[in-house]
């Protein structure tokens, strides 16, 4: 492949932003976080406007209709309720209210889910976190950050947006998670000590990883104090027994996989050539009077080729889109096949325990498809895997394939031991609703709660907000 001209780059960016970073994460005594976004709408028009932009992307994917495969490997975790694929930032905290995940809760205290799903969500995490600490910020159910966490994933989320630097139009990029700057530090890689461009993409890999929820408080955490591969990874979970829930039907302690884009980028072959996630999804345009300003319209580089990929690369956009496309095609025929794989070993091992198998007995199994889940869940769920690290994708599929035939050959022998040497017949799941059935779901039920949620509960948050001056109308 040929690549061109990148020294040409270099230098029209650092003649647009001679700075180097100079600021850091904000410390306790630091001006409070501004996390109402339009307040920053005057100072900084282009990139206020670009940011706001990321409200075309509005297109909602349903990923479980598009294959229901999904809703029996998460059977018993709320993914297969509903999960739908990534859009523009501007709807981070509207998806968050409305998917079925995370249920429809009555009051601060009820559940399901914990304060840490907000995390990725809205600068005023960032504002949380520097006003009650991160304690104080984790604690308690998710409904209880409902009235506080109101603005759009937002330029606090990025910047240190209370410096000097950020007012006279520089980046002050900053990581406004504490959590995520110790998890650079872990991989020796200090947030403060790294270069421009290893800045610029760590302030997306605040949210663009995998993570967990740690303790009793369920804070967020990073597994990478062994590394970032899928092994590395695999391999803390293990060390510290950690699952995030128990597949209902095989009762395999599993690991729901987040969405591991820096870690996956980085062992690619643009991470590994340093190509930031900005070169490609954030890239440089002209305004009106010929200005150069970062678009902050966060989506698909192919719909800027000529500010993006063609900064480097000589080759036309459709050569580049062909070459992207059959990358997704081989990644999604193998995904496919191990789903299958997973699929019947998750009704297998089902079937086993009915005929009375033995925790001892089903061990190793529900170790393998433990591990077979986590590196086919790892590989999808970094959404444009075909883009950032195909070699790495494949290669974590033909693994989760190999995991999987071990799983299966294994329960083919332990079923043969209960007398059991047929097929495990499948339910039909040939469309998410008959999955959903097939796992216990009652969808209606579910959907009527959210309804009622989002119709008497979320309005209150909005209100709360608004008298406590956190919104800006
Ligand atoms: C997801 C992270 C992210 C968010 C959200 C974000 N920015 Fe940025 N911003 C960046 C990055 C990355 C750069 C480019 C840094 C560089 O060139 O080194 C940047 C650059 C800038 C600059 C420097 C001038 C320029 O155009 O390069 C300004 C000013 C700025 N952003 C303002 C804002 C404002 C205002 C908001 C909120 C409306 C916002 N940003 C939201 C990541 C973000
Ligand atoms: C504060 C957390 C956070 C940060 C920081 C962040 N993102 Fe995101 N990003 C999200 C969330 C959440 C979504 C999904 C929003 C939705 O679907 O409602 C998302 C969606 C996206 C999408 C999908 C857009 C689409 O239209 O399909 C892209 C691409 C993306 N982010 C890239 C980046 C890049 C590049 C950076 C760094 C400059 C970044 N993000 C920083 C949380 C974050
Ligand atoms: C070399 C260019 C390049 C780099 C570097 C890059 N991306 Fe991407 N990314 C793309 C392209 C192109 C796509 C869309 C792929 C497709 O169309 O199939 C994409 C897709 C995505 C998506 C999925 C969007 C969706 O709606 O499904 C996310 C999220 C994302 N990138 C985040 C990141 C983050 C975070 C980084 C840095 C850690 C990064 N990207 C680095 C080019 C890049
Ligand atoms: C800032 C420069 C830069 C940008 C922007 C960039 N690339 Fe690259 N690209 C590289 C470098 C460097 C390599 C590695 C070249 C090598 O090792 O020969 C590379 C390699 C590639 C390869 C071949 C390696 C492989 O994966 O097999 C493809 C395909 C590619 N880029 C596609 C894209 C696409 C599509 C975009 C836009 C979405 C893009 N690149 C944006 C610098 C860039």
């Amino acid at each position: 492949m040929k690549v061109t001209c990148l020294w040409g780059i270099l230098t029209s960016l650092f003649l647009l932003m001679p700075a180097h970073a100079s600021e850091t994460t904000a410390s306790a005594n630091a001006a409070p976080v501004e996390a109402r976004n339009d307040k920053f709408a005057g100072q900084h028009v282009d990139q206020y406007n670009s940011w706001k932009a990321t409200s075309e992307q509005s297109e909602r994917e349903d990923a479980l209709a598009e294959d229901p495969r999904l809703v029996i490997l998460w059977a018993g975790y709320p993914f297969s309720r509903d999960y739908n694929k990534p859009r523009g930032h501007a709807y981070a905290v509207t998806d968050v209210r409305e998917t079925l995940r995370t249920g429809a809760p009555k009051d601060a205290e009820d559940g399901p889910l914990p304060m840490a799903c907000w995390s990725c969500k809205s600068p005023d995490v960032a504002r949380l976190i520097q006003k009650d600490g991160e304690d104080g910020y984790f604690h308690g159910k998710w409904a209880r950050g409902g009235p506080e966490v109101v603005n759009d994933l937002g330029c606090a989320d990025c910047h240190n947006t209370a410096s000097a630097d950020f007012a006279q139009g520089k980046p002050a990029l900053a990581l406004s998670r504490p959590y995520a700057a110790r998890a650079m530090e872990a991989i020796d890689k200090p947030f403060d000590k790294a270069g421009r461009f290893d800045q610029q993409s760590m302030v997306c890999g605040q949210c663009h990883v995998e993570y967990y929820f740690d303790g009793d408080n369920k804070a967020v955490k990073f597994p990478w104090d062994d590394g970032t591969s899928v092994e590395a990874m695999e391999q803390y979970y293990d060390k510290i027994a950690f699952s995030d829930w128990t597949n209902s039907l095989s009762k395999a302690p599993m690991l729901k996989a987040q969405h591991p884009e820096y870690e996956t980028w980085r062992v690619g072959v643009h991470g590994q050539n340093n190509v930031t996630c900005i070169d490609c999804h954030m890239p440089k345009l002209q305004n009106a009077e010929g200005k150069l300003y970062t678009s902050h319209k966060i989506g698909n580089p192919f719909d800027t080729f000529a500010q993006t990929c063609a900064n480097c690369h000589t080759q036309d956009k459709a050569a580049l889109q062909d070459i992207v496309a059959q990358r997704k095609k081989a990644i999604q025929e193998l995904k496919l096949k191990v789903e299958d794989q997973l699929v019947h070993a998750h009704f297998e091992a089902k079937a086993a325990w009915d005929a009375g198998a033995t925790d001892a007995e089903m061990k190793p199994i529900l170790m393998d498809i433990r591990h077979a889940q986590w590196r086919w869940d790892l590989s999808i769920a970094s959404h444009g895997i075909q883009m950032h690290a195909p070699d790495e994708g494949l290669r974590m599929l033909g693994s989760a394939l190999d995991k999987a035939a071990d799983a299966r050959t294994k329960l083919v022998r332990l079923l043969a031991t209960k007398g059991i040497t047929h097929e495990i017949e499948l339910p039909d799941i040939s469309t998410k609703e008959k999955a959903q059935k097939a796992v216990g779901l009652d969808m209606q039920q579910i959907k009527a709660d959210k309804q009622e949620f989002l119709k008497t509960v979320v309005p209150q948050w909005d209100e709360q907000a608004r008298k406590a001056g956190l919104l800006s109308q």
